[in-house]
């Protein structure tokens, strides 16, 4: 049986941060940001903004085209819940007006759950092809102001829809996996940003891929030259490029510059501009993929590395299908990313500072330009709105 995602589609805030701009307020050179981290601009998301709506945003057009009353569960992956207790999906669930006949949980590790997510639910539909299930990545990237972090922020949701016979790509059985128990980055709960050590991550990330690797190679038989495209979960992009040599070195793979290009431009693209989504940055980079691409991948295989700090990782594959291209949702992910508003940095920092503020009672300024917005607070209720599902 074939399992895997069906549609999958993308969303990002409204607004952005150029690290041209975010140079000159902190008056460094702009290359550091253009080539030393391979990032040009990051999403930023106003305060009426939260994982809840941009899933909801992410998910929409793939409910557009199908019976809602079909997906049997949510399984919703983030870093950035907006409750301790209640599970995001929840939210999104009520928002989307989904089927009572559901189930609905949050999954957590750093940048990880996605692919945890996915996995977990091509196992489910393994067990009862019947099920249709909705997979959410979604992340708020934050980190300190005046921190080497900061220029590595960014946001966004994937929506991805799992079932039995799908037409964009087969999820393989067989995975490589690897856990370690470090301090590169992390979020205690009294906290919104993240605390990192920044150059460790990068080691720690680049020490995972190894051994998930060496693992997945015993697990399926498959080496270097069974992929045609790769995968990474993308904080930053030079981040996936050094992923990439890692790889190549650690296989013992012969990849010219130009080979080395062609597997890890078009998949960066979008993240490049978007900035890093933790739990959703390996499936933009996906859809980086699938969007830029001239050629016709119909029977490739791509591989996806999740690396979630902390930490944990996980390298698997899949098989594009015959006909995938006419259900990629390309032109709705560059319009959206291209109608971004930039902001000033002062602009930016405003909406930084207001999603700090206390959060018992409060109704937000309308700036989210979706059709889901976080209205406000009540009571430590969060109200949402929704101009389509009313
Ligand atoms: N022109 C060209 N290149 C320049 C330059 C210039 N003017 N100035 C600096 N550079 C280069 C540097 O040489 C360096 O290159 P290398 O990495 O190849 O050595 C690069 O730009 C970065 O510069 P710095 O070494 O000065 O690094 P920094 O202090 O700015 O920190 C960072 C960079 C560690 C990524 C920091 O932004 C950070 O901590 N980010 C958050 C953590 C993170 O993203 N970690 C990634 C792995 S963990 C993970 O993947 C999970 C997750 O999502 C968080």
């Amino acid at each position: 049986m074939k399992v895997g995602i069906d549609l999958l589609h993308f969303a990002t805030a409204d607004y952005y941060l150029g690290l041209d701009t975010f140079a000159a307020e902190k008056n460094l050179d702009v290359d550091k940001f253009y080539i030393g981290i391979g990032q040009e601009r990051m999403s930023i998301a106003p305060p009426d903004e939260d994982v809840v709506t941009l899933a909801a945003k992410a998910a929409a057009p793939i409910l557009e085209q199908i019976n809602s009353n079909e997906i049997t569960a949510v399984l919703f992956a983030t870093e950035t819940g907006v409750d301790q207790s209640k599970s995001a999906g929840v939210f999104l669930h009520g928002l989307l007006n989904l089927s009572k006949r559901c189930r609905v949980v949050e999954f957590k590790h750093a940048c990880y759950a996605g692919a945890a997510a996915l996995q977990m639910a091509t196992c489910m539909i393994r067990a009862n092809p019947k099920e249709k299930i909705l997979v959410i990545a979604a992340d708020i990237a934050k980190y300190d102001v005046n921190t080497s972090a900061e220029a590595t922020q960014g946001c966004g949701a994937v929506a991805m829809l799992i079932t039995e016979s799908p037409r964009i790509i087969e999820i393989e059985p067989g995975s490589g996996y690897f856990t370690d128990d470090v301090m590169d980055f992390w979020r205690p709960n009294h906290r919104t940003t993240a605390l990192v050590d920044g150059k460790y991550s990068t080691k720690v990330y680049l020490k995972s891929l190894k051994h998930a690797w060496e693992h997945f190679t015993q697990q399926t038989g498959k080496g270097f030259d069974d992929i045609d495209y790769f995968c990474y979960h993308i904080p930053f992009t030079k981040m996936a490029d050094k992923a990439h040599q890692a790889l190549i070195r650690k296989a013992g793979a012969n990849v010219t510059p130009e080979a080395f290009k062609a597997q890890t431009l078009p998949s960066q693209r979008y993240n490049r501009i978007v900035g890093n989504s933790y739990s959703a940055s390996l499936f933009v980079s996906f859809i980086s993929l699938l969007d830029h691409l001239e050629e016709n991948i119909e029977n490739k295989r791509v591989s996806f590395f999740s690396y979630g700090s902390g930490c944990v990782a996980e390298f698997f594959t899949g098989m594009m299908q015959p006909g995938y291209q006419a259900l990629l949702m390309t032109a709705r992910h560059q319009t959206q990313i291209a109608q971004r508003t930039a902001l000033t940095y002062a602009q930016y920092l405003a909406f930084y500072q207001q999603a700090e503020q206390p959060k018992e009672n409060i109704v937000y300024e309308s700036n989210n330009r979706g059709a889901y917005r976080l209205e406000g607070i009540e009571s430590h209720k969060r109200i949402y709105q929704s101009t389509l599902h009313e």
